[in-house]
């Protein structure tokens, strides 16, 4: 039964009255955006003169400190202290101000404001990035097992090898992003994904024949097993994630919630030993393909860019996560001491 004009014309009114609706509240929206910019610019302006004049009153403290009394220094010290505290503060705001992209990001992306701007959308692009980083795992680890007891193809691991160039530097670009929205990554963190790439690369161009043969399997092996590490790392540091956020503090709370602590360290204790069974095993790959580097009948300069490659990530790995516990039991024993 075809509906008759009058009910086509109740229809088309009522929508009508609804795209009026619509519209207005866009128009709302495009107001409150560009309320937001101006918001923006004037922060991000203010705090760039604040920072100038804060430098300027460390740089006056530090002038006066030199000869002054015991009462005139407790009060420089109390101003550098208060000066620190607002360093910080800036910080924590410019994780929600929109900002340059550094060179790598503008090489890749362009200048494309990356700046997530609310906390919700913060927490859900680093969980992205984590469990983006357990499916490639997952895959990964299935490929070195595939290739290492099922395929032996050259073209097979070129594939492997590919998809692990890809990978790393599909990670370089998510921990830009995540730097620039505030994340603490240390900075031996990416670099150490841009020599897995630059390592993988040159796997990818050894060429078959006895040399390479002889490496593959201590290779694949070592893939499995940092794959492997990859996912226990993946529940220690999703468990960090949430944890963090079923607190509602992040940063700076690492000191004051007892639980988490605990918890952290649990984690930590158990994951330490794979990682640094893993770090010796990135020197055992360097030391095997230096001493191969010496017969007589080696020509590839695959074999020590590797050998080389391999010693860098060993030594990063190992001292970077030795500096990262010591400060974490530095911490603990400071808040300890403060209880
Ligand atoms: N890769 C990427 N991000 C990392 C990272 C890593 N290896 N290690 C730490 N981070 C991130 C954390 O997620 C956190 O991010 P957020 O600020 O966005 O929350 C930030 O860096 C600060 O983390 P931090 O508190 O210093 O360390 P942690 O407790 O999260 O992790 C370790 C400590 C030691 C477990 C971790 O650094 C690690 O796994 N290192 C070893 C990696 C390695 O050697 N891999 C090769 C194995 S063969």
């Amino acid at each position: 039964m075809s509906p008759s004009l009058t009910e086509v014309q109740e229809e088309w009114q009522s929508l009508e009255l609804e795209y009026q609706k619509l519209q207005e509240t866009h128009k709302k929206y495009l107001q409150k955006l560009d309320e937001i910019s101006k918001l923006q610019s004037s922060c991000s302006s203010s705090i760039a003169r604040h920072r100038k004049r804060l430098k300027e009153v460390s740089r006056q403290v530090n002038k006066c400190t030199k000869g002054s009394s015991v009462d005139d220094a407790k009060t420089l010290a109390d101003i550098k202290e208060k000066v620190k505290t607002q360093e910080n503060a800036f910080s924590e705001m410019d994780a929600f101000l929109p900002k340059k992209n550094g060179l790598y990001l503008n090489l890749v992306l362009g200048n494309v404001n990356v700046t997530l701007l609310s906390k919700q959308s913060k927490f859900a692009y680093k969980d992205e990035y984590e469990k983006f980083k357990l499916y490639l795992t997952v895959i990964l680890l299935l490929f070195s097992v595939i290739c290492f007891f099922f395929v032996s193809y050259r073209s097979m691991d070129a594939i492997f090898n590919f998809l692990l160039v890809w990978y790393y530097c599909t990670l370089t670009i998510r921990e830009s992003i995540l730097i620039t929205n505030g994340s603490r990554i240390k900075g031996w963190w990416v670099f150490h994904h841009y020599i897995s790439a630059f390592l993988s690369g040159v796997m990818l161009t050894w060429p078959d024949g006895i040399l390479y043969q002889t490496f593959r399997n201590q290779f694949l092996a070592y893939s499995f097993y940092q794959n492997f590490v990859q996912c226990l790392q993946y529940y220690y540091q999703s468990g960090c994630l949430y944890r963090l956020r079923a607190l509602g503090e992040r940063h700076n709370m690492d000191l004051t919630v007892e639980g988490f602590q605990s918890w952290m360290w649990k984690g930590l204790t158990f994951l330490l030993p794979f990682l640094f069974f893993g770090h010796f095993w990135q020197l055992f790959n360097s030391l095997s393909l230096f001493r191969m580097a010496q017969l007589p009948d080696c020509k590839e300069w695959q074999v020590r860019m590797c050998g080389l490659c391999f010693l860098i990530l060993f030594m990063g790995n190992f001292f970077t996560t030795l500096a990262v516990v010591r400060h974490k039991m530095k911490s603990r024993n400071q808040k300890r001491k403060s209880m």
